[in-house]
């Protein structure tokens, strides 16, 4: 198992580049099953998560071919409507084949994911929008099946609670089926956007993108006309090394960026008493007299989001005072808060609400990576931490940051990856 090995130092100086994001990419693929041809997507980041979903498409008897930072997705030859138990229990964001796989073949199979490190995380919102449009579940044996022998109906959909995938699915699953679909409560994020606007770009016509009420008329099975295109840039890697510079108290200019899409994530450095500069697609984020500490409520987007929770977790230790944060997505996401007082952070936790002391004496220590974000904070916390941090299970931040090490490096922190 490979583990990475950081020497605390805050000499930071430089820029970063971000590549395109991991949660817009996802859907992204997925959606290709929609395609009658070959499509073309680029800025596409080379993390575990996207090549695992690139073997689903070959598994299901797509193909694809990558050439640096594009890759070339034909689904037209799909032959195979089942996603295995074994791809799924390594990537729960398989369950994104089910609406396009249903809307097109009228038939799907997906192992039915387990809860993770951060909660349960149960699917049933993206089940009951397939029943919804038609759909007939079973659960068996582990799998759900799900059938629309004569396709799906367009229907209105009532999610009773925001859920990024679950809209994604409802999204791909309305594009082909038959009449309109109105789906209320829908998530607002920017992954969401990009993916309505392909689909609108394929020909279909959508309403509402953005916003919590979309209007999706499908095209009663017939398959979609895409276009080739680029991901957007990843938020949650921009915010990450935001925090990067703000641990470090230094100058750090951040490129390949969509401000809008940060605005609550530059809001609460704002607050920490950070001044940022915004570009039109890059920002600065210069050095402070003062980290001042903060209250965070994670939400969905435009809020706080959950994936930069345990990110200013580690930053509040560094803050002149007492930090909060209130996790209201998901109920166990603070695996990272004993790892962080292994390093000699002081958090009290009380439920979903951690209590941060700032100005802590952070040391070096064995600590663990329990999830994608969860990892983050750990480098973070390293890198401002007196003398060698070695975080294990670091497979946990290949699957979501795009050449995490080169990265730092070049920013001049001192990180190498080692095997045990
Ligand atoms: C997406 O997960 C992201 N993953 C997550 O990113 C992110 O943390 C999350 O949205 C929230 O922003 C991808 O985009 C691949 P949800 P998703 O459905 O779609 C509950 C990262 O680090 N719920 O919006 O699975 C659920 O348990 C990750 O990159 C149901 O109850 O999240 C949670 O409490 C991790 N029933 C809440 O809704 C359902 O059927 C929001 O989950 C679906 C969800």
């Amino acid at each position: 198992m490979k583990y990475l090995k950081i020497v605390g130092n805050k000499e930071i100086d430089g820029e970063i580049t971000i590549s395109g994001a991991k949660n817009a990419a996802l859907p992204l693929i997925a959606a290709t099953i929609l395609s009658k041809n070959e499509i073309q997507i680029s800025n596409l980041p080379n993390v575990v998560d996207i090549n695992t979903f690139l073997k689903l498409i070959d598994m299901l008897g797509g193909s694809f071919k990558k050439v640096e930072d594009k890759v070339y997705i034909d689904t037209t030859k799909i032959d195979n409507t089942t996603a295995t138990y074994d791809i799924v229990k390594t990537m729960r964001a398989s369950i994104l084949v089910l609406g396009p796989l249903l809307s097109r073949f009228g038939v799907c199979e997906v192992s039915l994911p387990g809860g993770c490190a951060i909660g349960q995380r149960p699917v049933d919102l993206h089940l009951k929008a397939m029943e919804q449009m038609g759909a007939v579940i079973e659960i068996n044996h582990g799998y759900i099946k799900a059938t629309a022998p004569n396709g799906l109906k367009g229907a209105k959909i009532v999610f009773d609670k925001v859920t990024v995938g679950g809209t994604e699915n409802a999204v791909m699953a309305a594009s082909m089926a038959n009449g309109t679909t109105t789906i209320i409560n829908a998530a607002k994020e920017p992954e969401i956007v990009q993916l309505c606007e392909i689909i609108q770009d394929a020909g279909v016509k959508i309403e509402g993108i953005g916003t919590s009420k979309i209007i999706i008329e499908g095209t009663n099975g017939e398959l979609l006309d895409m276009k080739n295109f680029s991901v957007i840039p990843d938020r949650i890697e921009a915010g990450t090394y935001m925090c990067t510079a703000a641990i470090c108290n230094k100058k750090l200019k951040i490129n390949n960026i969509i401000p809008i899409h940060l605005e609550a994530v530059i809001s609460k450095l704002e607050e920490m008493n950070f001044e940022i500069l915004q570009e039109e697609t890059s920002l600065t984020i210069l050095p402070t007299n003062e980290i001042k500490p903060v209250n965070i409520i994670t939400s969905e987007y435009p809020g706080f989001p959950t994936d930069m929770q345990a990110q200013f977790m580690a930053l509040a230790t560094q803050a002149n005072g007492t930090s909060t944060i209130d996790e209201r997505l998901f109920e166990n996401r603070f695996m990272h808060v004993s790892e962080l007082a292994r390093m000699g952070a002081d958090i009290h936790l009380n439920g979903n609400i951690a209590t941060i002391k700032g100005n802590a004496q952070l040391n070096g220590a064995d600590v663990m990576a329990t999830d994608l974000r969860a990892s983050s904070a750990l480098v973070l916390a390293a890198i401002v931490a007196n003398g060698e941090t070695n975080i294990h299970r670091i497979y946990h931040l290949d699957r979501g940051y795009e050449d995490l090490e080169g990265k730092l490096s070049n920013i001049g922190v001192n990180i190498k990856r080692f095997t045990e």
